[in-house]
């Protein structure tokens, strides 16, 4: 744990720096890299292109993907998790625009747009480094509670508690908040090489407890990590107050 969300996002934008610069990319394999959308990474995405602009860090050999997207939204919408991206990170760095990956919500074949996603993710092998957040209810991308561990990219209905606490974003009113989303699974996330989770603030104490003290166990998908050979959990001390 850390002191503050700022050293958190301090901590884990130079923990993905360090691993892109240490990566002998070719054309073939560049760097993956799988990016949450949030408040959480709000503060690593500002570090990354700070480092970025201090000629610290370069993106012209990295791949993302992102964990989910909501549907029933336009893409250009102020709350769709590609603005989200653009807004907060890719107009900001040298990212090369084809070497973006997003879900599209508005897909006509939803299951097929899935499988176009996980298909993608296997052409270049794996993920090598997934960061995610984790909402208050333990859920990890969109993956809400009862969702299976073994999961793969698939549409999900959101629940009540989600909606509601993204409905700070809709005008606070839960009934502009998509009732469904695109989400990576959890064995997507799962396959990862690493995995690193950022929780801050005393909101998100029973999530970071369900995944370093309780069981594993698919009504907390966040305890997925237990079965990470390599996940690295990124708090502050608000977000330990239940361990
Ligand atoms: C959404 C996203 C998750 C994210 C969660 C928590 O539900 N799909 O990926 O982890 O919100 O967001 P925040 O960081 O704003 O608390």
């Amino acid at each position: 744990p850390l002191s503050t969300a700022k050293q958190v996002g301090k901590w884990s934008a130079n923990y993905i720096i360090e691993k892109i610069n240490a990566f002998n990319p070719t054309a073939e394999r560049p760097f993956v890299l799988g990016l949450p959308t949030g408040g959480t990474p709000l503060a690593t995405y500002k570090e990354l292109i700070e480092l970025h602009r201090a000629g610290k860090v370069s993106f012209q050999h990295v791949v993302t993907f992102n964990m989910d997207e909501y549907v029933g939204i336009p893409s250009d919408h102020s709350q769709s998790y590609r603005t989200f991206m653009y807004e907060n990170f890719f107009n900001h760095i040298d990212i090369k625009d084809e070497n973006i990956n997003l879900l599209n919500g508005n897909a006509e074949d939803p299951q097929a747009e899935c499988e176009r996603y996980e298909a993608k993710i296997k052409s270049y092998g794996k993920i090598n480094l997934f960061m995610g957040g984790v909402g208050n209810d333990g859920h990890i991308a969109f993956n809400e509670p009862t969702s299976s561990l073994s999961s793969r990219t698939r549409m999900k209905t959101l629940t009540e508690d989600t909606r509601l606490a993204n409905s700070r974003f809709f005008d606070n009113n839960v009934n502009h908040v998509p009732k469904y989303a695109l989400t990576v699974g959890v064995g997507t996330l799962l396959d990862a090489e690493e995995l690193m989770i950022l929780a801050t603030g005393f909101n998100k104490a029973q999530a970071v407890h369900a995944a370093t003290e309780g069981a594993v166990n698919h009504l907390w998908t966040i305890s997925c990590v237990q079965l990470h050979p390599k996940a690295i959990l990124v708090c502050d001390d608000p977000a330990t107050m239940e361990l």
